[in-house]
């Protein structure tokens, strides 16, 4: 049986784990791509040397040659720009914007028919950077965001439980920022609604706390987050490389959705083997609605930047 091929754009601490946890998985045959000499190569070669103790199946290389990647199921960029302390994932836009417009061509070029996960920040705006290069359907296009901010939302309230984190189920829309908008309405414990279990002004807190999730590691480390963001995007290319149609927050193109008129944005989507196949509309109360907006008109901002340096 022919193996699925996951090309992994950038070698740097996410796109490395990224390249380690799919490989460990035995996702299929992983190409890490870096325009640094010898950094995709001798991480590749290091991941391919733990498979005989680990004991998986999975072809590794690292190149900076993009003939290699050719024909790709999926794609995903984690090359850019990182925060450092001080900074907003704002912040990184203009560089990144160029970066990710030159792997979006490449990607065009080389995987026509790859489905593409972008990484790399200000998340939504590298997405609708990456849709207008590209010019891929828009289901073929997504971010990584929502896995991420809901795994840290599901980590500090399985903590704060005492519970499994494996029973906490949460859904978490809006832009990858201060503003995102995690909705403890539509979280349970194994079913049992969250405010069943705990106080509301617990839950405000550690919503404030999953908001600045990725700050509080950058101020922790000097540098950015790899170990989540890389199980997120990974868990993504799962879904879809085994046609899970697996229920994932995630950066989505919606149109007539959510009222949103044609922006990537967070929000629950089914994920299969065509890429994003449904985006699962929620009836949101008027708080979310509100604070959904505010996401929105942020993103929106950032997107019309984009569309200024493109
Ligand atoms: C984070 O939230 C890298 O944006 C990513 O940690």
């Amino acid at each position: 049986m022919k193996r699925n091929k996951i090309t992994i754009v950038g070698a740097g601490n996410v796109g490395a784990t990224a390249a380690d946890i799919a490989a460990t998985g035995e996702l299929g045959d992983i190409v890490l791509i870096d325009i640094v000499e010898g950094l995709s190569e001798g991480k590749a070669l290091d991941i391919a040397e733990a498979a005989p103790v680990r004991l998986y199946d999975a072809g590794i290389i690292g190149t900076r040659n993009w003939d290699e990647t050719a024909d790709s199921d999926i794609v995903i960029i984690t090359s850019g720009l990182a925060r450092q302390p001080g900074m907003s994932r704002d912040d990184l836009l203009a560089k990144n914007v160029q970066i990710v417009k030159d792997v979006s061509r490449k990607i065009a070029e080389y995987s026509p028919e790859s489905i593409v996960i972008v990484v790399c920040n200000p998340l939504d705006a590298m997405v609708h950077a990456a849709a207008k290069i590209t010019g891929f359907t828009r289901n073929k296009i997504m971010g990584m965001a929502g896995a991420l901010d809901s795994a840290r939302f599901s980590c500090f309230l399985a903590s704060e439980l005492g519970v499994s984190v494996k029973d906490i189920k949460c859904v978490l829309m809006g832009g990858h920022g201060d503003d995102m908008v995690p909705l403890p309405r539509f979280t349970s414990v194994s079913g049992i609604p969250l405010n069943e279990l705990l106080a509301e002004s617990k839950i405000a807190e550690l919503i404030e706390r999953t908001r600045k999730g990725g700050i509080e590691i950058v101020n922790l480390l000097g540098y950015s987050a790899y170990y989540a963001p890389a199980a997120g995007a990974i868990k993504m290319a799962e879904a879809i490389l085994k046609d899970q149609k697996a229920v994932i927050s995630c950066c989505a193109y919606c149109e007539s959705e959510y009222g949103v008129g044609g922006y990537f944005i967070g929000v629950p989507a089914v994920l299969g083997k065509s890429g994003v196949e449904k985006i699962i509309e929620l009836k949101l109360n008027k708080t979310e609605r509100q604070q959904l907006e505010k996401s929105l008109a942020h993103v929106k901002q950032l997107a019309a930047k984009v569309d200024e340096l493109l």
